[in-house]
Formats: C-alpha cells, structure tokens, sequence
C-alpha cells in the first residue's frame, strides 16, 4: 500500500515562504505584550531540536506517554477496536504511532503535519514498517480546519493526538479545536489524547530549562528563523530564554528575553525591545483529571478510559464523539 497520497494545504508566497508564518510575526511583535504562536518553531532545525528535547533526562512526557502506550497496548486496542482510520494531528517524527498501530490493527493511517519534510520522511518509514496500511499524509495547520482525503471517508475515525500538544493552547483555543475535530471526525469516532499533568513546579521548569541548553535553542532557533525566512536582523546573542509556572492558567511559559535595548526590522519593518522585554513563544498547560475530563467534554468528546500510572505523571485519555441531544 505505501504512501497513497500526500496532500498539501498550507499557503506559500513566492519565496517559499510560509504566508501564515510572516502574518503571525508582525502581528504578534505589534502587540504590547510581544507573543509567537509555538506552532512556528517547527521548520527542519526546530523540528530536529525537539527531538533532542525528548531525549532529555529532564523532558519526562514522551518517555511517560511512552512507557503508557507500552504498557497499556493491549487494553488501549480492546478500547478502541480495530479496522479506524487513524487520524495524527501533528505528528512530527511518528515515533509513537508504530506502538499504536501495532496494537489496534487499523485500516489506514494519516498523518497531519506542518512540517512537510518531516512529514514526508516519517510517512515512508512508517509506510515500510506497515506495508498493509494506507497512508495518507496532509500537510496542513491541524488548528485550521483540515479536509481529510476522501479515501478514508467511510472508515470510523480515530483521533490520536498525542505528545500533551493540546497543552499549547489556551483553553478557549483548545476547545474551539476539539470541537473542529469533532465535527471533521465525525459520529461513531473516538479521540486518544495525551495530557501532561499538573505536578512539582521544579520537576515542570526543569523539563522546560534543561542544563544542556537544548530546549533553550529551541526557543531561540525561533528568532534565527525569522531572520531566515523574513529577512529579520535580530541579534539573537541579546536575547535568553525562560521558562516559569504560572499557577493561575497551570501552564509552564516560554520566553525569549531582551539582554539589553534593542532596535530590528523584519521584512524593514522596525521594532523595538526595551531591557528585560519577552517574547512570549510558548504555553505549555498542565491538567489534573477532571480539569482534562472538562475540557474533553466542553469541546464534544465523553471521556470513557484514562491511563495515568506513568511517573511522572502523565494521562493518556480515549475519548468518544459525543452524540448530539436536544435535552439533557
Ligand atoms: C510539543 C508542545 C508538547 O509543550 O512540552 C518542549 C513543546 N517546548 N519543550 C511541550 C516543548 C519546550 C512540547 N509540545
């Protein structure tokens, strides 16, 4: 079967350059409080930080959500039953699909991604891994409406978003994507989500702030990207990563911190940091179970198992579509 088909749905201008990518930038540095969507630190050297960040000692959640799908494979299959198209929204590198799709036996496997080279790669390894399985790879935003290929339309969907990526978003945005996916997914599917949970503040900043730096160049290959791509004249030498806990929102922030007074222009434009000024480039929010069960019900998916014995701790949630009532 091997890769079917590869579909692309993410805008260039003539450059080749990302037109949502620049859009982002300038409105987000035009604020007063400076902020970048995380989704833009995935260009190849991002995409290949974050691989090394997973390999931490200090960034537990792949190696909880890990040890869970290895763990619980068998019970996680009863759950789901086979024969679903599995759905990946952001799956990067794929490397927990295969112990997924081990253990459900599925009828084909799509992969949806922004980082179309990372996608394509992982889509032919997995696709010799599987030689029985459909791939169907998308490039796309997974948070902007994404049309599925039409190959899969009658097959039951299995939603299978891992990795604690729904953590990115604020709860208003998270909610506004599972509903989206609810309704791209369809009745009869099922959602199998991973979930980082809220736990000691040191064990949180640690694993955001590694002593080797790596997650500190993944924050700053975010400014070397855009002096890439848009033609930015950062100094990035001027600049630091943080990572903090906001209790409040329960979510570990990322900034990229101003060393001193700065002047840069991007694509000409001109801005301008004072001294201890941030870019704020990431939020990582953290659940404990009923917070997770809430937000899964608030965006139309009833949680029906949980697996969370991992420490540290980490949730692996199934969830169904919910069906549609007029009352109560
Ligand atoms: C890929 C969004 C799940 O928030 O833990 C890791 C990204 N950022 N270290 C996370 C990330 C810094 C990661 N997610």
């Amino acid at each position: 079967m091997g890769v079917v088909r590869n579909l692309r749905q993410v805008a260039a201008d003539d450059v080749g350059v990302d037109i949502a990518f620049r859009a982002d930038v300038h409105a987000g540095l035009a604020q007063r409080r400076k902020a970048i969507p995380a989704r833009w630190f995935y260009d190849a050297t991002g995409s290949a930080l974050f691989e090394d960040i997973t390999a931490l000692p200090e960034y537990y959640p792949t190696r909880s959500e890990t040890d869970l799908l290895t763990r619980h494979a068998a019970d996680i299959a009863s759950a789901i039953g086979p024969g679903r198209a599995v759905v990946e929204l952001g799956s990067g590198s794929s490397t927990k699909t295969p112990l997924l799709l081990d253990a459900i036996a599925p009828a084909a496997y799509v992969p949806v991604d922004i980082s179309g080279d990372f996608l394509r790669d992982s889509a032919q390894a997995l696709a010799a891994r599987f030689p029985a399985v459909p791939i169907y790879p998308v490039e796309a935003d997974f948070t902007q409406r994404v049309e599925l290929p039409r190959e899969i339309c009658p097959l039951p969907k299995l939603g299978f978003f891992p990795g604690s990526t729904i953590g990115n978003m604020v709860a208003r945005t998270a909610i506004d994507l599972l509903r989206n996916w609810r309704a791209t997914l369809g009745d009869g599917s099922m959602m199998l989500i991973g979930v980082d949970r809220i736990k000691d503040i040191g064990i949180l900043e640690r694993a955001y702030d590694d002593p080797t730096g790596v997650t500190a160049a993944f924050n700053l290959n975010l400014l070397e990207r855009i002096n890439r791509e848009l033609g930015g004249d950062i100094a990035v030498e001027n600049f630091s990563h943080r990572a903090v806990w906001d209790d409040v929102h329960a979510r570990v922030e990322m900034h990229l911190v101003a060393a001193c007074d700065m002047d840069f222009t991007i694509d000409g434009r001109a801005y301008h940091m004072a001294k201890g000024e941030t870019i704020h480039s990431e939020n990582s929010h953290k659940y404990g179970a009923r917070d997770a069960n809430l937000l899964l019900r608030a965006g139309g998916w009833t949680p029906i198992a949980t697996w969370d014995d991992a420490d540290p701790a980490f949730a692996l949630i199934l969830a169904e579509a919910t069906e549609f009532r007029s009352a109560p």
